[in-house]
C-alpha cells in the first residue's frame, strides 16, 4: 500500500477505511473485513457514534493475531462539545476507552466550531454555540499538544480548516498541525489549500471522496451532482478497466493526499483498496481538473448561527 510520511518519519497508508455513516451492527464487520483485506488505516470520530463497536472489532482482530496494534493506524476526532482546554483530554480518554486502545495514531480537532461544553446532540439554538473569540482554537490546540506529550496520541491535526485558520493557528504555536482533513474530490479540488498544506508539511486527507450519498436527507441539497455517475470519470474508468469509485480514489493518490472511502459492503471495501493498483495519466488528471466547480457535499451550513457567531466557516 502506498503511504505518506509525517514530519518525524511515521507512515500513514494513503487509503483508509472511513466510518462516518457506518451503521451499528455493520461497522465492526466492515473494520474486520478491511483489516483482513489489507487495510492498515481506519478513520473514526467520536461523533460518528460507533467507536465502541469499532473497538470491539479491533480487540477481536488483535486477539486473533490478524494484526498488531503498531501495524494499524487509527485516527479519531475531538467533537465540538469538548473544545474547552479541560475537556479535551477527558474526551480523548472516552474515545480511547470506546476504541479499547492505549493510544491513537492521530487526533484531529473535528471542526473549527465550538459548542457549549458537553452539549449532547446538535445545537438547537445560537446559545448552544460558543464563538471562537470566547473559546479560541489555540486553547483547544494547547490541550491537543498536551495529549501528544502524554503519549495518548502520536500525531495531532485539524479538520475542515481553511488556509486562514491554519495560518492563524500556526502563528500562535510552534507545534504545527500535522494533518488537515477536508472535503476533496474532482468537483472540489481546493488546489490552493492542498498546496498550502503540502508547502507547510501538513498532510492532507480527503473526506467524502465518493460524494457521501448515504448522508441523511437533511444534509443533502436538491439536485446534487453525482460523482460516481459522472461521464468523464466513467470514461476514464473504462479505459483502465476499473470502477468509477476507483478513479475517484486514485485521483487523491496522484495528488499525494490520503483518502478515506466509507463502505460497509465487503466487495466495495476490497475494491476500494485495489485503487492503488493503477495510475491515472497526467492527461486524465487534467480532464478531472476540468470538473472542478467548487461544489461541497458537506457545506457546513448546519453550523451557521443567526447571530453571526459562525458564518462562512470555510473562509471563502
Ligand atoms: P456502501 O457502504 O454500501 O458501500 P463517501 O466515502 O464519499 O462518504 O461515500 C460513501 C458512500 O459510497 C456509501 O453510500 C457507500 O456505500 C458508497 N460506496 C463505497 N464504496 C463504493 C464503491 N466502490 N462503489 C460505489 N459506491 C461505493
Amino acid at each position: 500500500m502506498k503511504s505518506l510520511k509525517f514530519r518525524n518519519g511515521d507512515q500513514i497508508a494513503q487509503i483508509g477505511l472511513g466510518t462516518w455513516k457506518s451503521k451499528d451492527g455493520l461497522v465492526g464487520e466492515a473494520v474486520k473485513t478491511a483489516v483482513k483485506s489489507g487495510y492498515t488505516h481506519i478513520d473514526c470520530a467520536a461523533t460518528y457514534g460507533n467507536e465502541a463497536e469499532i473497538g470491539e472489532a479491533l480487540t477481536d482482530l488483535f486477539d486473533a493475531g490478524e494484526i498488531n496494534r503498531e501495524d494499524i493506524f487509527i485516527t479519531s476526532k475531538l467533537w465540538n462539545n469538548a473544545h474547552k482546554k479541560e475537556d479535551v483530554i477527558p474526551a480523548l480518554k472516552q474515545t480511547l476507552s470506546d476504541l479499547n486502545l492505549d493510544y491513537l495514531d492521530l487526533y484531529l480537532i473535528h471542526w473549527p466550531v465550538a459548542f457549549k461544553s458537553g452539549l449532547e446532540g446538535m445545537p438547537q439554538s445560537d446559545d448552544d454555540f460558543v464563538s471562537l473569540e470566547d473559546l479560541p482554537i489555540i486553547k483547544t490546540w494547547e490541550a491537543m499538544v498536551e495529549a501528544k506529550k502524554q503519549g495518548l496520541v502520536k500525531h495531532i491535526g485539524v479538520s475542515n480548516f481553511s488556509i486562514k485558520k491554519l495560518k492563524d493557528l500556526m502563528s500562535k504555536t510552534d507545534e504545527h498541525p500535522e494533518m488537515n482533513q477536508v472535503e476533496l474530490h474532482p468537483y472540489l479540488h481546493q488546489d490552493e489549500l492542498v498546496n498550502f498544506c503540502h508547502e507547510n508539511d501538513i498532510l492532507v486527507t480527503a473526506f467524502s471522496p465518493l460524494g457521501s450519498q448515504d448522508r441523511i436527507p437533511e444534509m443533502k441539497a436538491d439536485n446534487e451532482p453525482s460523482l460516481l455517475e459522472n461521464p468523464v470519470v466513467n470514461a476514464i474508468a473504462e479505459k483502465h478497466d476499473v470502477s468509477a469509485a476507483q478513479v475517484l480514489l486514485n485521483f487523491h493518490l496522484q495528488r499525494n493526499c490520503i483518502v478515506i472511502p466509507k463502505s460497509t459492503n465487503a466487495g466495495r471495501i476490497k475494491q476500494n483498496l485495489k485503487t492503488a493498483n493503477f495510475d491515472l495519466t497526467q492527461d486524465e488528471m487534467n480532464e478531472l481538473k476540468t470538473l472542478d466547480k467548487h461544489f461541497r457535499y458537506v457545506n457546513g451550513k448546519f453550523f451557521e448561527t443567526s447571530d453571526g457567531k459562525y458564518e462562512n466557516i470555510y473562509d471563502e
